[in-house]
This record gives structure tokens, sequence and C-alpha cells, in this order.
């Protein structure tokens, strides 16, 4: 049976910078991965680093080709009735940047580097199960080409994903379960278009959000509000141009590009944190711990500190037996994941059409505008919504 002191199990984000900075501490770790190295490498997903995020990966070696590839923001546009107001969060926030980058490709450097050191990922793991969590030495099974495999660990860390194998392995009565659909839904669209706008930009309308979003030079990412369970079918193209113009439409002139649509698709919004996020030798860490709403795009954010805080734990376990960090690993990570829930449930409220069946849906109509007009409108509130979205507060 293969053996290593941590078990990860998901080769996205968390799973993949927690192999890397274990790796630095000298601690080995062996990966396992459902899908093909292909299909990871390709799954369109997020986008927006944090400074912080960025300075990590720096730190680690792991930001070369982010660095000459991914494009460095210091300003966010918010529209609204027609107007375009700029939210210049590099100033506001001492010089801090966000970096465009999409998590795939993200995906794509971590994994080349992590095989490059030498270190291992088994792709199409299939049925990975978690064994004996609770005692001191945990096993993962799994299957791969018709073959049972087994690694012996001393700690997994399940970085599965929200349909992961991992939080399903702690019983229910140990966890408490925070999961709050919202009556949002995005339909997201990735096109072959040279971006309409330098800036990220949001935009609040009458018919519904729209953002459009930036990938790289040819190819531009938006979003659509509709309702959750709408189906893409719904969704021809024709009718995505139609609510992008319309809703991100200004009185200024500007203009919006079309191209070919590569990929859409709808995705629910939904609140989901578990606490804590640990049970025995096993810890949860991103998206199969917490879910937030991905207006601010903070989920891959989320997932990067979760690894960083989980590596310098176990490593001053493994290596001194020192457990406190690990004891206050959930604490330290919650702590963080709570702020961030705010935020992103706030900023959805903030730039959403609030839909007719929501209770007071008027009184917050008339709230929503007046907190999009403080925002724009004053440096102090402006300096607050800049902090969070660049992710200031726990430098
Ligand atoms: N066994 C092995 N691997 C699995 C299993 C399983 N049962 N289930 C899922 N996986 C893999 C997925 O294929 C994926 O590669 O685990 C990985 C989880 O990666 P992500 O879903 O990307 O989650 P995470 O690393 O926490 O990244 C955070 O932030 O931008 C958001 O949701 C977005 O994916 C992003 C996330």
């Amino acid at each position: 049976m293969a053996r290593a002191a941590v078990g990860i199990v998901g080769a996205g984000p968390a799973g993949l910078v927690l192999a890397h900075l274990l790796a630095d501490h000298g601690i080995e770790a062996v990966v396992l991965e459902q899908k093909s190295r292909e299909y990871v490498e390709k799954r369109v997903r997020a986008g927006l680093l944090e400074h912080r995020t960025v300075a990590l990966l720096e730190r680690h070696g792991l930001a070369e080709r982010l660095r000459a590839r991914g494009q460095v923001h210091r300003g966010v546009e918010l529209r609204f009735d027609g107007a375009r107001h700029r939210i210049a969060y590099g100033e506001l926030c001492g010089g801090r940047h966000m970096t465009v980058y999409a998590q795939q490709e993200l995906v794509g450097d971590l994994i080349g580097l992590w095989l490059a050191r030498g270190g291992t990922i088994a792709f199409e793991a299939e049925d990975v199960r978690l064994h004996g969590i609770e005692g001191e030495r945990p096993e993962l099974c799994w299957s791969a080409g018709g073959r049972s495999e087994r690694l012996a660990c001393e700690f997994v860390a399940g970085c599965d994903g929200f349909h992961g194998a991992s939080r399903p392995a702690i019983p229910a009565a140990a966890l408490r379960v925070y999961d709050h659909p919202l009556p949002f839904a995005w339909v997201g669209v990735l096109a072959a278009v040279a971006p309409s706008t330098e800036e990220i930009v949001y935009a609040q309308h009458e018919r519904g959000f729209a953002g459009h979003m930036l990938r790289s030079d040819t190819v531009s990412r938006f979003y659509l509000q509709t309702a959750p369970g709408d189906p893409i079918e719904r969704w021809p193209d024709a009718r995505i141009w139609d609510e992008l113009h319309r809703r991100l439409a200004t009185g200024d002139g500007w203009t919006l590009r079309e191209g070919p649509v590569l990929e859409k698709s709808v995705t629910d919004m939904r609140s989901f944190v578990v606490e804590p996020m640990q049970f025995g030798r096993l810890f949860l860490a991103g998206d199969a711990a917490h879910i937030v709403p991905p207006t601010g795009a903070k989920g891959l954010n989320l997932a990067v500190a979760d690894a960083r805080v989980l590596a310098d734990a176990l490593a001053l376990r493994l290596q001194t037996g020192d457990a406190r960090a690990l004891d206050a690993y959930s604490a330290t990570c919650l702590a963080r994941v709570w702020r961030v829930q705010d935020f992103s449930i706030w900023m959805t409220w903030l730039i959403h059409r609030i839909p007719d069946e929501t209770p007071d849906a008027a009184l917050r109509r008339r709230l929503q505008r007046a907190q999009l007009e403080r925002v724009c409108g004053s440096p102090a509130a402006a300096a607050t919504f800049a902090e969070s979205y660049v992710g200031l507060e726990e430098a």
C-alpha cells in the first residue's frame, strides 16, 4: 500500500496549493482527482485573484505564468441608470490590486509545476472513499482503470469541492450546516471577443444584473441574472446578446462588441458553510466546506486562504508535534469565511434585480438604490466596499 503524510482529495485550487505548500515544508502529499488532467485544465470557472492570493503564489514560486499572462486591475465599475461609477480600489487600498487570470490556467500551472517537482496526482480516481478518519491511521481507497488502490496517510485534506466525497464522510450529527439558496442565478457566458471594457463591470438594471468580466485580449466572460432553475435552452445566443446590450447600456455612447459564444451555462446561487471544517483527521478546505455566491469572485481566494492555513498547521503538527494551529484550523478559517459570506451576500443583493416575490421587495429596492448611491458617492463607503472587494482586512 502506498503511503504519504497527507492524502489530498481533489486537484482544484485548494488541493493543489496545499500540495505545493506542504512540499515546501518538506512534507509529502499525494493528490487524488476524479477527473482527467485535460478536463480539469479546461474547466471554466472563476478568474479574479486577490492581491494576497497572488502574493502567496509568488512567495512559493507558483506565479511565473500568472505574472506574465495575468492582467493587473486597480478599479471596478458599478453601472446603474445608464451611468458608470468607478471604484478605484487600488488608490483606496494602498495600491493593492486584483489580477484577472482564469482559474483553469492557474490549475494547469499548479499541476505542471507539481508534476515537474516529482509530485504525484492520481487522475481519474473513481469512487474515492475515506476510512479511519476518526483514528490515527486514515486510509484513502479508490479505483483506477479497474484496479483498487489504497493510500495510508496521517491526515486527509478534503479539497474535492461542493460535490466531493470528503464532506459526506463526516457523520451528519458532527456538522452544523448552513445552506441558504439565494433567489438568483447566473447565465455564465464565455465568448470569443475582445472585451468592450478595460475594467470589470457590474451593472444593476431593472431587467436584471449583467456583468462584463475579463479573461484575455480575445476572450470575454459575461453574466446575466436569471431565476434559479432556468434551463440554458431558454438562452439562445441572440437572447444573450440582446439582454447584454440592454442591461449594460450607458448614456455616453459606450458599445458592446459581440462574438461567437464558446460556452454557456446556468448556475444557481447559494450560501453554504459547514462547521467545523474538521472531523478527526479529515480537514475540509475550499468549496468542500463553503460556497459563497459568486458576486465578488471570492470562492477561489477563500480556497487558497484555507490551503495556506492548513499547510502551516499540518507542518507544525507533523514536524514538531505541536497541534495548536491544527486544532484552531476550523475556527481560523471560519472567521474569514463568514466575513467573506457577509460581503458576497451583501454585494449580491446590492447589484441584482430584487425578484418580485421577495418579501418587502419594494422597500428592498429603495434601500438597494440608497446603498448604491452611497457606495458611489461617499469616499468612506467606497473605501469600505473596496476593502472587502480586494480582501484587505486581514493582510
Ligand atoms: N474524488 C476526487 N476528486 C474529486 C471528487 C471525488 N469524489 N469530487 C470532486 N473532485 C475534484 C473535482 O474534479 C475538482 O478538480 O475536486 C476538485 C475540487 O476543485 P474545485 O471545485 O475547484 O474546489 P476548490 O479547490 O475548493 O476551489 C474553489 O472557488 O472559484 C470558486 O467554485 C470555484 O472551483 C472554485 C472554488
